[in-house]
């Protein structure tokens, strides 16, 4: 069994889990989530998880379902009973269940939802050697995907071009021409020995791994920058690269079918792609053996 799942307060089998029909996730995604990776058994930045968790559900106006230090236990109790030592932890809280009605039931308990299944980070150690490609797409995301809410068809539709398309990821682009984010990871570019992401605004997730490697490559001493730029300057670049929990870094050598740099992984990205297993190594005593298990 490598995949377990708790809801209202039980421990199943992730296959017999289920919600009710008028769950307001289900019916208007009134609900926000969280992804953890495990490695080694250990939750990975979940203290991090934890405060960008409470805002969203503050920016939602959700009562949290069960305390911090609770569903700490649970995701470990979960990870335990579902016997892998690498994998993702996936949390869910919905506002509930109620008649539908758009505006929010009165006496309505929020329903917390949890899987953990297994994962296989190795094979991204594979995807580091030799790169991924993203395609652009036009951002038609709502104004807050600051909020990590479950409405995330703009998203899906995005990454389902991607694979049309033989890339790995989609990067949303505003009208401005300024790239935003991938669909599900944050985006990168190297410049003049320069590291670049956008900025914390509305229209990206702050990335918890984004996070990480804002503080890894500064602690290194390298120069970076949280300031926009466009797909053009992207074009351009001398590499480019997204972050992740389920890819903590991946160096991108085409986007929209041209070669960036080299056309290669380069120096930066494995520069950063060290920082970045050393950091896991230190937290969950995790390191990749550059195998897929799959
Ligand atoms: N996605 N941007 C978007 C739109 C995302 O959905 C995610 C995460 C990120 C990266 O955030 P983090 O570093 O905290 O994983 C950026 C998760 C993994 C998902 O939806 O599966």
């Amino acid at each position: 069994m490598s995949q377990h799942a708790y809801v209202d307060g039980q421990y199943m089998p992730l296959a017999d889990a289920m919600v009710p029909i008028e769950d307001r996730g289900l019916q208007f995604a009134d609900s926000i989530y969280e992804v953890v990776a495990v490695l080694n058994g250990q939750l990975l930045d979940w203290p991090a998880h934890l405060v960008r968790l409470r805002r969203n559900l503050a920016a939602l106006f959700i009562p949290p379902a069960v305390s911090e230090a609770a569903l700490g236990m649970i995701a470990r109790r979960l990870v335990c009973k579902a016997r892998f030592t690498e994998g993702l932890v996936y949390m869910q809280i919905s506002r509930g269940s109620a008649r539908r009605d758009h505006g929010f039931p009165a006496n309505i308990q929020p329903r917390l939802m949890m899987t953990a299944r297994r994962f296989d980070f190795h094979q991204r150690a594979a995807q580091q050697r030799t790169g991924i490609s993203v395609l652009s797409v036009p951002d038609q995301r709502w104004g807050r995907v600051d909020i990590k809410t479950t409405g995330l068809l703009a998203n899906v539709l995005a990454k389902q071009d991607a694979r049309v398309a033989g890339a790995f990821e989609a990067w949303f682009v505003a009208e401005d021409g300024t790239v935003r984010e991938g669909s599900s990871t944050n985006g990168w570019i190297v410049q003049g020995g320069r590291l670049l992401t956008p900025p914390l605004s509305a229209h990206i997730l702050p990335g918890i791994a984004r996070a990480a490697l804002l503080r890894l490559a500064r602690a290194a001493g390298l120069e970076v920058e949280e300031k926009a730029f466009s797909l053009e300057q992207a074009y351009a670049a001398d590499e480019a690269l997204l972050t992740s929990t389920t890819a903590p870094l991946l160096p991108i050598v085409r986007i929209d079918g041209r070669a960036i740099g080299s056309g290669q992984p380069g120096p930066v990205a494995a520069r950063l792609a060290t920082l970045v297993a050393d950091d896991i190594y230190q937290q969950t005593g995790w390191r990749s053996t550059g195998r897929s298990r799959a």
